[in-house]
Parts: structure tokens; sequence; C-alpha cells
């Protein structure tokens, strides 16, 4: 460490440096060379790094494929049999449970959703939105059996009043409520209170051409049976049909009975399998799902005041008014619209077909033919879906 400054100075400068050493032609050859094939290797790299040969190889890509091929049965030759080739494999390890008509990936899904759900719902949070609160006090009020079961029919039978009743599970209805009863009124109110769209599905969706735009729609009603296939009644949809009758005929019989009321089952039976046969004409009026892919033919914009021209419905001998109607349903949000008000009508060929078939089932008609209680069966229908929805509700 003594040395001093100057003397490392002096020391440093002393020692004579090599001299810089001339490279021979081979040397600069084989470093040329060598640069080129670091160059070479590492482009080779990041290209094999970031090609895409179009093949998915994320986690979520190989876990479909794998369940892809767990599907299948390789052993199978597809000539023979191609759809054990396709799907022996899921056959192999699944078993439709007792609990269900049908077994797919999705049903698989949806279970698995389903426990998330439940996690979800179980959970009592206080900071959450008047919407999850509500979900959560629907699904506890499911839970409470013993709750449940002593209240029995009880809230149903609260409830039919209010919705003009279901004229074969009480006596005397074209006294008490015949009168009273308008079909704009009772349709409008099974949108507006229940969410129940029969006959007629009216909602407020925005505009398909201007998604700033909230418009008013018309479209054909969903079907108290899954699909309008069902309604055939035969073959493999007889049984569902048979079914779905027996299950009306019971209902009626069962609140008949709470009432204390007598019960011709003969003509009971009488009227839900008129029930049956109106449903049947509007499931066969419905558009089939193929034919409503092409979202611009579905898309038939005209005002109010048109679709009351096109589509002159007559419910029980009286002129149906969509005016009225649509203002039923928008008094519940205090809005008043004008015969001016733009709508889109996604089902015009239904609308033409449902005339005809109401018209056909004027009460008029069946008062003629067996009924003692003049009654329109559109009024049964109507009714009809409201139990089917009380039921989701409260069975
Ligand atoms: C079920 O309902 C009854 C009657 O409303 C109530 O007393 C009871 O606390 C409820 N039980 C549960 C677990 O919420
Ligand atoms: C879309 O709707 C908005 C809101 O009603 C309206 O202001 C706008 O002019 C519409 N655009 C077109 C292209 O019609
Ligand atoms: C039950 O209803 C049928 C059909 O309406 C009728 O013919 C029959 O007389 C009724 N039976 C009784 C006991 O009222
Ligand atoms: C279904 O509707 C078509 C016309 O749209 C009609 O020709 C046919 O008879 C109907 N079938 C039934 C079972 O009502
Ligand atoms: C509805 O009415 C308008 C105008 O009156 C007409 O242009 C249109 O073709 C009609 N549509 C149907 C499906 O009848
Ligand atoms: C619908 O018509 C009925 C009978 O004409 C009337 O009492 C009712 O106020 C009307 N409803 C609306 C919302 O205009
Ligand atoms: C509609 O108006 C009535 C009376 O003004 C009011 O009580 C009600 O809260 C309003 N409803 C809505 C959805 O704004």
């Amino acid at each position: 460490m003594g040395r001093s400054e100057s003397q490392m100075d002096i020391t440093e400068i002393s020692i004579p440096k090599p001299k810089a050493k001339r490279w021979s032609g081979l040397e600069l050859t084989l470093s040329v060379l060598v640069l080129l094939l670091t160059i070479i290797a590492v482009t080779m790299i990041v290209l094999y790094a970031t090609y895409d040969d179009g093949i998915c190889k994320s986690a979520d890509c190989i876990k479909s494929a794998a369940r892809l091929i767990g599907n299948m049965d390789g052993t199978v030759n597809p000539c023979t049999d191609f759809y054990k080739y396709a799907c022996g494999g899921w056959l192999k390890r699944n078993v439709i449970p007792e609990t269900s008509s049908r077994y797919s990936n999705f049903d698989i899904l949806r279970d698995e959703l389903e426990i998330v759900l439940k996690d979800v719902l179980q959970q009592q949070k206080p900071e959450d939105i008047v919407a999850v609160q509500k979900a959560k006090t629907l699904y506890r009020s499911c839970l409470n059996e013993s709750a449940i079961d002593s209240r029995g029919g009880q809230p149903l039978l609260d409830l039919l009043p209010q919705i003009h009743e279901w004229p074969v599970a009480t006596d005397n209805w074209e006294a008490t409520y015949g009168s009273s009863w308008r079909a704009e009124k009772t349709i409008a109110e099974l949108n507006s209170k229940f969410g129940k769209k029969v006959l007629i599905n009216f909602f407020i969706g925005t505009d398909d051409k201007n998604s700033t735009n909230h418009i008013m729609h018309i479209d054909q009603p969903r079907l108290g049976l899954p699909s309008r296939d069902y309604y055939e009644c035969s073959g493999v949809y007889k049984e569902a049909c048979i079914a779905y009758v027996n299950f009306m005929i019971s209902v009626a019989k069962l609140i008949r009975k709470d009432r204390g009321l007598s019960i011709n089952e003969t003509q009971i039976a009488l009227e839900m399998n008129r029930i049956m046969a109106l449903e049947k004409e509007i499931a066969n009026a419905t558009a089939k799902p193929e034919d409503r892919n092409d979202p611009i033919l579905l898309y038939n914009k005209m005002t109010l005041g048109q679709v009351q021209n096109n589509f002159t419905l007559m419910i029980n001998g009286k002129l149906f008014n969509w005016a009225n109607y649509t203002n039923e349903i928008m008094s519940t949000v205090n809005i008043t619209v004008a015969n001016e008000e733009a709508v889109i009508v996604y089902a015009p060929e239904y609308l033409t077909k449902l005339k005809l078939i109401l018209t056909k089932y004027s009460p008029r008609l069946f008062m003629a033919q067996h009924l003692k209680q003049p009654l329109g069966d559109v009024v049964l229908i109507m009714s009809m879906e409201s139990w089917i929805m009380l039921l989701d509700d409260f069975m």
C-alpha cells in the first residue's frame, strides 16, 4: 500500500506493452463464421418461440382436446360404426342420472355452475346490492321446507283471484270474473307483474339496428312444453303430452279439493284437453327455430298504429286493442306510448296465424258445443300459464 501515486505511474509506464498481434486469415474467417452461426441460432430460437403453426397449445386447448379424444372410441372402425367411434368414450364413462332425461357436457357445466351459485347464495354479505339480496332471499325461501309445507297451497289460492282466476278451479267464474275480464289487461298483467308472456311476447330491448336506442318488440311466445316439436304428441313426444294434460287435471282437482268444491273429473279432463288442442295450434303457428336465424328477416319495424291495422286479433269476440295492451304494460313504469311509437315485430307470420286460431276458439263456438260455462278457451289458456307460473313459484 505504501506506494505513492507518482511511483505507480512510473511503474506502469515503464512496463512495455505487448505488441498487438495481427489475426491470421483463417482466424478471421472462423470468427465471422462463429458470429454468423450465433446470429442464425438466435434468429431460429426467436422464430421457433413465436411461430404460430395453427395448433393451440394453451392449457385450455389441451384440456379440450383431451376431452374430445376421451369421448371418442378409437378402437372402433369409423366406417362400420361412426357413432360409436365418435361418442363411444362418452357412453362408456357416463350414465344418464335418474333425475335427468338427458346428460351432456352442458348439463355437467350447469351442475358445476349450480355448486358455485349455491356457495354464492348462501353467504350473507352486508355490502350486497339490492338485486343480489333479493336473489338470496328467494333462495332462502325455497329452503325452509317446514314453512312451505305449513303454508300448503294457500299462497296459490290467494294469488289466483288477482289474475282473474282459473275458471276450471272455481265455480261461477262467468258471474264473478267473466264480465270484467279483458284480454288486454290480463295478458299485460301476466307480462308486467309475473313475467309470463302469454299468446304475445312483448318486451323492450335494444334496437338491432341502433344499439343506442331501446325499442318495443313483439314476438311469438315460448310454449308450455319445451319446444314446438313436443306438440306433435306422437312417437317420443307422446308420453310428455299425456303427462302434461294429466298434470293440468291433477292441479285443477287439487285446487278444487282445497276449496271444498265438487270435482267432476270428466268435465275437468274435457276442458284441459281443449286447452291442449289450442296450445297445439299455437305451437303450430310459431315459426321453427331454424327459420328464425336471419336477423334481417326478423326485423319488421312499424308503428304501434300499423300493428293494430296489420294484426287485428279478435279475442272473446272483442277487437284486441294493441295500444291499450301496450299502455297497460307501460303504465307500471308510468310511461304512455302513442300510436306513432315504433315497434319491431319479430313474428308477423305468427300473429297472422294467431288471428285465425283465436277466431276459431271463440267462446260462442264452444258454448254451442259442450260447455256449460260460457268461458273462452283463451281465458283458460291464459289462466293455465298463470298456474304454471304459480307452481314454479310455490311448489
Ligand atoms: C322457517 O320458517 C318458520 C316460519 O316462518 C320460521 O319460524 C323459521 O325460523 C324458519 N326457519 C329457518 C331455518 O329459516
Ligand atoms: C339511434 O338512436 C338514438 C337514440 O334514440 C338517436 O338519437 C339516433 O339518431 C339513432 N341513430 C340512427 C342512425 O337512427
Ligand atoms: C260431469 O261433466 C260431464 C261433462 O260436462 C257431464 O256430462 C256430466 O253430467 C257431469 N257429471 C256430473 C255428476 O255432474
Ligand atoms: C299447422 O299450420 C299449417 C299452416 O301454417 C296448417 O296447414 C296445418 O294444418 C296446421 N297443423 C295443425 C296440426 O294444426
Ligand atoms: C304492415 O303495415 C305497413 C303499413 O301499413 C305495411 O307497409 C306492411 O307491409 C305491413 N306488414 C305486414 C306484415 O302486414
Ligand atoms: C284500456 O282500456 C280500458 C277499457 O276501455 C280502460 O279502462 C283502460 O284505462 C285502458 N288502459 C290504458 C292503459 O289506457
Ligand atoms: C308511478 O307514479 C305513481 C304515482 O305518481 C308513483 O306512486 C309510482 O311510484 C310511480 N312508479 C314508477 C315506477 O315510477
